[in-house]
């Protein structure tokens, strides 16, 4: 059983879509928490589905590691064991991610180690790339380099505004992400010593609605 903890600072769209998912799997996943940095339509969506939530404002502490304390107490008091960030905008010192070593997990939307950071599709665009897509990796202290679990890409197309290539990555994102998860919980994926391990073969898993070898067969990359 994983027991996850979802940290989010928005939308919560990839927050829900794992709850969907993971709501078909309910003897291999469990979501013990949903928590917020700030007030964010994720956290009421996350509310709403009926999932555990927990604000834990930066401006109700004086530091940022107080923060940060407080999240990571509220994880450990949920019982999670693993931490999926899902557009959680914060980083998250050193001390946090040893804290919970190789048990925390990020989504990034664009195939790293190009476009670490922000604003990556406009950066994608305007740096005239053909390919981009999004990442899911391990969470170590530097900023969107941990070990890469999965990623999955698209052909960028000619004429394609902003809004039309993070719709198309973002849509990416939500097959991708719940695959991992659910390799995880699977035990197709496991993290040995800080590396991904896939287990030959591992790609047939199937969600309630969609069958995710169909969306990422062409485009997943593995590591
Ligand atoms: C996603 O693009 C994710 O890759 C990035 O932040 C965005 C969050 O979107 N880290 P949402 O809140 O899940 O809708």
């Amino acid at each position: 059983m994983m027991r996850l903890a979802i940290l989010i600072s928005g939308r919560g769209s990839n927050m829900l879509r794992l709850a969907n998912v993971v709501a078909t799997g309910a003897d291999q996943t469990q979501i013990v928490l949903v928590a917020a940095n700030k007030p964010c339509q994720g956290l009421d969506s996350a509310a709403g589905a009926g999932l555990p939530t927990q604000l834990v404002d930066r401006h109700d502490f004086a530091d940022k590691s107080g923060q940060e304390d407080a999240l990571a107490e509220a994880i450990e008091a949920a019982g999670a064991d693993w931490i999926l960030l899902a557009g959680y905008m914060a980083i998250l010192s050193a001390s946090f991610v040893d804290r919970f070593r190789d048990r925390i997990i990020n989504i990034h939307p664009s195939l790293l180690p190009d476009l670490k950071g922000l604003d990556t599709h406009a950066r994608a665009l305007s740096a005239g790339y053909r390919r981009h897509g999004a990442t899911v990796h391990l969470v170590t202290p530097a900023l969107d380099d941990g070990p890469i679990l999965l990623q999955a890409a698209l052909t960028v197309s000619r004429d394609e505004t902003e809004s039309e290539l993070a719709a198309r990555v973002l849509a990416l994102e939500h097959a991708l992400y719940p695959f991992v998860i659910l390799a995880l919980a699977a035990g197709d994926l496991r993290i040995i010593d800080g590396n991904p391990h896939w287990r030959p073969g591992a790609r047939s898993i199937e969600l309630a609605d969609t069958t995710i070898s169909d969306v990422l067969k062409k485009t997943v990359i593995w590591p």
